[in-house]
Parts: C-alpha cells; structure tokens; sequence
C-alpha cells in the first residue's frame, strides 16, 4: 500500500489535481472495500466521499515548519467531508454541503479586554502579520477519531505579542461568528450560541498552537474553519475553534461552550491524555481515518513540550 508521507504533501500542486484526486479516490475504495469485507463495522469512518474540490486559492511562499510531523497526511477529501461544525449541522458529512456559500469576507476580528492595543482587524491584515508556515499536526478529536492535516498558519504567539496584553491578562477567550441566517445549525439549541473556547496565556503563548488560515497549500474550506480558526494539536480538537470574529483577554477563566454543555465530560483544559477517559468511553485508542487498526492515543496527542506547562497540576481533576 502506498502511504502518503508529509514530505509528498505539496505534490497536489505538481501533479494534475484531477490525476492526484483519483489516485486517492481509487486508493481509498480499495481500502474501504477491504475493510468493510473484514467486519463491517466502522464504516461511516471509512466511506469515502464521492466528491473531492479543492477549496480554490493557493497561498504562497510558505514555508516548512520544523514543528511538523512526518507522519502520513490524511486524504484531503476525509479531512474537508468528515467535520465536527455544530453551526452547520451534528452531522460530520454535512458541514461540507452546508458551508459552501458561507461568506468569509469582509471579515473583521475584534481584539479587546486586557490588551493594550484594543482594535478591529480585517482577517486579511492578520493573515500578513506573519510568513505563512505548513504545520503537519496530529488532530485528535474526543470522540476517539484522529487525522493528520498539514495547516497553514503561523503561531498564535505572532499575533498575541502585536497587540501587547496587559500583565493581569491570564486567559485568552475565542469567539466564533453568531449569523443563523449562514448557519443553520445556530436555529437550533444543541450548544450555546456563539461557540466560545479559551486557552491559558501560557498554552496560548506556545510556538505549537497556531493560527491557522488554510491546509492543504490552500485557503481553508468553509467547513473546516474559514477564515480563520486556532489549531492547538496537544488537545482535543473541540479546544480548535473555527471562524473567529473576537480574541478577548480576561483574567478569568473562559466558560467554553462544551463545558457548559457537559462539564462532567468536557473540561477546560482538555488536554489529549490516554490515562484520563471520557465518562462514556475510553481515550486510551484512536482511530486514523481511513485507518481499520486503532492506534494508542500518545499522551499531550505526542507533543511532549508541552508538559511543563501542566507540572504540578493534577490532570485527571483539571481534565
Ligand atoms: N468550532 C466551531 N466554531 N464549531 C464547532 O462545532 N467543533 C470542534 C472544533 N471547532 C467546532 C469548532 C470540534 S469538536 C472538532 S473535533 C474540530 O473543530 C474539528 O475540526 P475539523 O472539522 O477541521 O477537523
């Protein structure tokens, strides 16, 4: 079988897309086929999508980043049709249809509390703050699924240090768009209204968690967080959050929505962590889509350098 490492990612802009796509699309049936001949189980993981489109602008000049894995990438087309985005629909396949006419721009992103630089920024100024980087992360989801993505972004840090928070800042909350009228999901009361996620200065400050404005060598797709989202790869993916419109600087812990939602399931830190299980199911395994096996879930989701950040805290009660 062919594994597509992390080093051939940027091969979709040398190869025909539609020859790179179908190479995919026959690789992915062959693996499905096998798959489900084996059990039968597991399959709505493995189903591949009978459609595969490219989000559309290429980003320039971006450079590889020494954070990345070398692990192998996950199809694009698993990664753009398999989405966790509750202001569209509870549905992982719906996101995709859903967000197509999404608008991204204009799009403005306040800056405001305990900052000295209290602004309004077009999406387009923060996409220039900083050179583009391709960050080959893992992305693990609660729900036990994982995927490998090659982001574009630049560390988070970039923008926190231009805006100068003051030193009381302690956390840093996000804020995604509120428009029911582009999201249908937000008609309905499955969470909280706007989805709202908060890192600690420390977690938001480190060089891993990343800023992220596209994947794939390309603008982000709609569903997958255009046009700008955090990436913070030692966490559960619900800790990512998508189409952010306000980066707010508090001295209090930030409520984040899953937590609200389910504070006995959902924590603040949420850190991937195989030793600590979700009341409903063990964290100790992952599944990679496209993957049958499951893999062991590797504590901090493999990134090590984050420990320090948590020594001294006792992880199983600030889960
Ligand atoms: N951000 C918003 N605004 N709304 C969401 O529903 N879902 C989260 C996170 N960010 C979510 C969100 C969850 S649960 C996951 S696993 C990741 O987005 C999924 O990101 P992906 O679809 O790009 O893989």
């Amino acid at each position: 079988m062919l594994i597509k490492k992390a080093e051939d990612i940027l091969s979709s802009e040398i190869t025909p897309k539609s020859l790179y796509l179908n190479r995919r699309k026959f690789l992915a049936g062959a693996a499905l086929a096998g798959a489900a001949a084996a059990t039968g189980a597991g399959l709505r993981e493995l189903i591949a999508p009978s459609t595969t489109v490219f989000a559309g602008n290429k980003i320039n000049g971006i450079q590889k980043s020494p954070l990345s894995t070398t692990e192998a990438v996950t199809p694009y087309k698993d990664v753009t049709n398999y989405n966790n985005y509750y202001e569209f629909s509870t549905e992982k396949d719906e996101p995709a249809k859903l967000a197509q006419k999404f608008r991204t721009r204009p799009w403005k992103v306040k800056i405001d509390g305990l900052v000295e630089k209290k602004q309004e920024l077009d999406v387009d100024a923060i996409i220039k703050m900083a050179p583009p980087e391709e960050r080959i992360y893992r992305h693990r989801c609660v729900e036990g699924w994982s995927i490998v993505v090659p982001w574009i972004g630049f560390s988070l840090s970039e923008l926190i240090k231009r805006v100068n928070p003051t030193s009381k800042a302690t956390f840093v909350e996000f804020t995604t768009i509120f428009d029911p009228g582009q999201m249908p999901g937000q008609m309905r009361n499955v969470l909280e209204w706007p989805y709202v996620e908060g890192l600690r200065m420390d977690e938001a400050m480190h060089p891993l968690a990343l800023l992220c404005f596209g994947m794939y060598g390309e603008d982000l797709p709609n569903q997958d967080g255009a046009p700008l989202r955090i990436v913070v790869p030692w966490k559960y993916g619900f800790k990512s959050a998508k189409a952010i419109v306000k980066i707010h600087f508090t001295d209090k812990q930030p409520l984040n929505t899953w937590n609200i939602s389910a504070p006995r399931e959902y924590g603040f830190y949420s850190n991937v962590n195989p030793n600590v299980d979700h009341p409903r199911w063990s964290q100790a395994k992952e599944r990679r889509l496209g993957e049958f096996l499951k893999r062991p879930t590797l504590m901090f989701n493999g990134y090590d350098q984050v420990a320090s950040l948590y020594s001294g805290m006792d992880l199983k009660k600030n889960f």
